[in-house]
């Protein structure tokens, strides 16, 4: 069967959602996805039957509750190709997953002078764990450029890595929709004798993702990008390397015996768990990965790349040289996350008029001041398209653009 949007879109009982006499046309998935009734319905029902504390009692519904919260570990592992289970950490979000791995390994491995390097399309939270590293304990931080087209310049990546210790980028950025080589920056990394952290985000949500074949050491994403409720994300990294990190939040749940002069960990996972995990999100987060599994990951990038197509043309056949869409024009490297400036118009102003016809784009920074400044501007609107979109949303955004132009009168 093809991939229908329009069909997708009714398991998604917000799109019944009529606003102001209005549907609603929500590109801001970047940002956040909305939510499919079977995950919804997997959360309720849970919470309806199943409800309980995991990992520590003994009880029949605890035991219950335990099980389908590995069960949503195995579905998640099983999701990004990881070899294990136990390697999947549940985490906040993504941020939190990136913090992880700058608190827990980076100030178990890294000392003053040591270089890690990240590329100038990252969001903040590959960036800001790292800048307080080097606040604390003098690291030093190289930058790879990017190119005219917002791909990443790879000319001197092998000098930019020399005597590095770690790389850290990501998979595809939120602002440009730029995916990044992974496997070849993996490689590049390794041979540099470099760790390669993937902030896989932005890129999970919308692609088949084997960190196998990547040879990634560590990945970070959040639940909430990828059709799973907010409050939860994951890291995933190689059983050897978290095996050998000291413990990030200490509590209970990670330990495997305190004394009154100290304490042991528990394994991995456990070790990286600390206090009670959002349970009923992890279930949610689950059912998402079930609810793309049965769409098919190979469908929705398929999908998303006919989308950036049709948008992209749509808005440049329309607008010419009145609309600037950054990154690159190639739908084989990029997302349907569309940035873009329009006739000079503030992204303030032009998502507060989008609005009115309850079109829904984000317009800031994005969490990527320092891609902004070497875009040269403050801030763009961002139109981020999804499984649940299709051309008439498209075509929606294009004619609310129209309107903006009525209102700023040109
Ligand atoms: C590329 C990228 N990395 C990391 C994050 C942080 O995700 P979260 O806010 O879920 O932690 C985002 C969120 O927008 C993102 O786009």
């Amino acid at each position: 069967m093809g991939f229908d949007a329009a069909t997708i879109r009714k398991d998604f009982p917000i799109f019944d959602r009529v606003l102001d006499g209005q549907p609603i046309v929500y590109l801001d998935s970047a940002n956040t996805s909305q939510k499919p009734r079977q995950v919804i319905d997997a959360m309720t029902s849970f919470l309806e039957n199943s409800y309980a504390p995991i990992n520590r009692s003994a009880y029949k519904l605890a035991a219950e509750a335990t099980d389908a919260f590995e069960g949503a570990r195995k579905k998640v592992a099983r999701f990004i190709n990881a070899p294990s289970a136990d390697e999947v950490v549940f985490t906040k979000n993504a941020t939190e997953a990136l913090n992880l791995v700058a608190y827990t390994w980076g100030r178990a491995n890294l000392q003053r002078g040591d270089v890690v390097v990240l590329t100038h399309m990252e969001h903040h939270a590959n960036i800001v764990p790292w800048h307080m590293l080097a606040a604390e304990r003098g690291i030093v931080l190289r930058w790879v450029p990017l190119t005219a087209d917002g791909q990443l310049d790879l000319t001197d990546l092998a000098t930019l890595l020399r005597d590095a210790k770690v790389f850290s980028f990501t998979a595809m950025s939120n602002v440009l929709g730029t995916i990044t080589p992974v496997k070849l920056l993996c490689d590049a990394a390794h041979a540099a004798g470099a760790l390669a952290i993937v902030d896989a985000c932005q890129y999970v949500p919308h692609n088949v993702t084997d960190v196998q074949a990547w040879g990634a050491d560590f990945i970070a994403f959040s639940s909430h990008k990828m059709c799973g409720p907010s409050g939860v994300g994951a890291l995933w990294g190689r059983m050897a390397l978290l095996d050998a990190m000291p413990p990030f939040l200490g509590g209970g749940n990670m330990i495997a015996d305190v004394r009154l002069d100290g304490f042991t960990c528990a394994p991995v996972p456990a070790k990286f768990e600390a206090g009670t995990p959002p349970i009923v999100e992890v279930i949610g987060m689950g059912a998402a990965v079930d609810y793309l599994d049965a769409l098919g990951m190979t469908n929705v990038r398929q999908h998303e790349m006919q989308m950036a197509t049709y948008a992209m043309h749509t808005l440049t056949s329309r607008y010419g040289d009145d609309i600037t869409i950054h990154g690159p024009r190639n739908v084989e490297v990029r997302g349907a996350t569309l940035s873009f400036a329009f006739r000079g118009v503030h992204p303030h102003d032009l998502s507060q008029v989008l609005d009115q016809r309850n079109v829904c784009v984000r317009a800031g920074h994005h969490c990527a001041k320092p891609l902004m400044r070497l875009l040269n501007c403050t801030a763009t609107a961002r139109a981020s398209f999804y499984l649940y979109n299709d051309e008439s949303d498209a075509d929606a955004l294009a004619d609310a653009l129209e309107g903006a132009s009525d209102i700023f009168g040109f």
